[in-house]
């Protein structure tokens, strides 16, 4: 199993997360820095935020992006109207490029998602030429993102399922200080440095927030889809309650941090 990611639909993906990506993307960029000509390999491409982001951010010679899921592989594709991108299906664990053809190798928001996490930063810096640059950035769900954070402690408080679902969400992969940096230096990249990315996520109102994941929409969607009538009413109610603080339903905004890391290939 290369993949944890819960795949359903790509509108669904775009409300839960890739609106949120797009804008976490040029933050990421920056800090990876990309220049004109380059070839570059976004690994987990999802339905594009990256993808997209990069072909405006330089003169970039050529793009080339992989994922997992053929769903959003088709996505990406018909959003697509840049001859410099190409997208395609592929696994991030066994990348279908010769060595060093890549200057730079970048996932966003992916490596939390892949089990052997080291595995595919192994191949990243495989496909990328010597000098080039490879890095990756993921989720803070323990202590980083407060609005997903209040629906795994909603639902760790009503039952033990919801615990268990707590602690595989705030324990996935790359996630925890320092744990990304180390696995660069152990895969081999030198100059390994770690920042964080700061993006608020803004919602209208409850539904706004809720929707995507009452409709199965990632690991918390997966969770939610297998409750029973009266588990989800209490769930739906109970996270509502903790959405809404004590005032009437309307915007709410929450801050959410990404670990972020890049490292030169010797
Ligand atoms: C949270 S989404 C991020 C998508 C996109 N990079 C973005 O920022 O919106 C995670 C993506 O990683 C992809 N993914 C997970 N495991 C993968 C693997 N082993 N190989 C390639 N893609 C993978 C999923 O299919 C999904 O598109």
């Amino acid at each position: 199993m290369t993949s944890e990611f819960v795949v359903h639909d790509a509108a669904g993906y775009e409300q839960l997360m890739g609106r949120w990506s797009k804008k976490l993307a040029p933050l990421f960029i920056e800090f990876v820095g990309v220049e004109n000509g380059e070839k570059v390999l976004d690994v987990g491409c999802g339905t594009g935020s990256l993808t997209f982001a990069l072909a405006r951010a330089a003169d970039v010679g050529e793009i080339t992006a992989i994922d997992y899921s053929s769903v959003f592989v088709e996505e990406a594709i018909r959003r697509n109207t840049d001859p410099r991108v190409r997208i395609r299906q592929a696994d991030a664990c066994a990348l279908p490029f010769e060595d060093g053809t890549f200057d730079r190798a970048l996932a966003l928001l992916v490596l939390h998602f892949v089990p052997e996490a080291g595995r595919a930063v192994a191949e990243m810096r495989r496909v990328v030429r010597p000098g080039g640059v490879v890095s990756a950035a993921v989720w803070d769900h323990l202590g980083g993102m407060p609005g997903m954070r209040m629906v795994v402690d909603t639902v760790a408080a009503l039952s033990e399922d919801g615990r268990q679902l707590r602690a595989r969400y705030c324990f996935q992969p790359m996630m925890q200080p320092g744990e990304m940096k180390r696995t660069f230096i152990e895969q081999g990249l030198v100059d390994v440095t770690e920042t964080e990315l700061m993006v608020r996520m803004d919602y209208h109102s409850f539904d706004d927030f809720w929707a995507p994941i009452a409709a199965g929409e990632g690991p918390l969607g997966k969770y939610v889809a297998t409750l029973n009538v009266a588990e989800r009413a209490r769930t739906d109610a109970a996270v509502r309650d903790a959405y809404e603080a004590g005032r009437p339903d309307g915007p709410r905004s929450f801050a959410n941090v990404a670990w972020a890391c890049r490292g030169i290939v010797p």
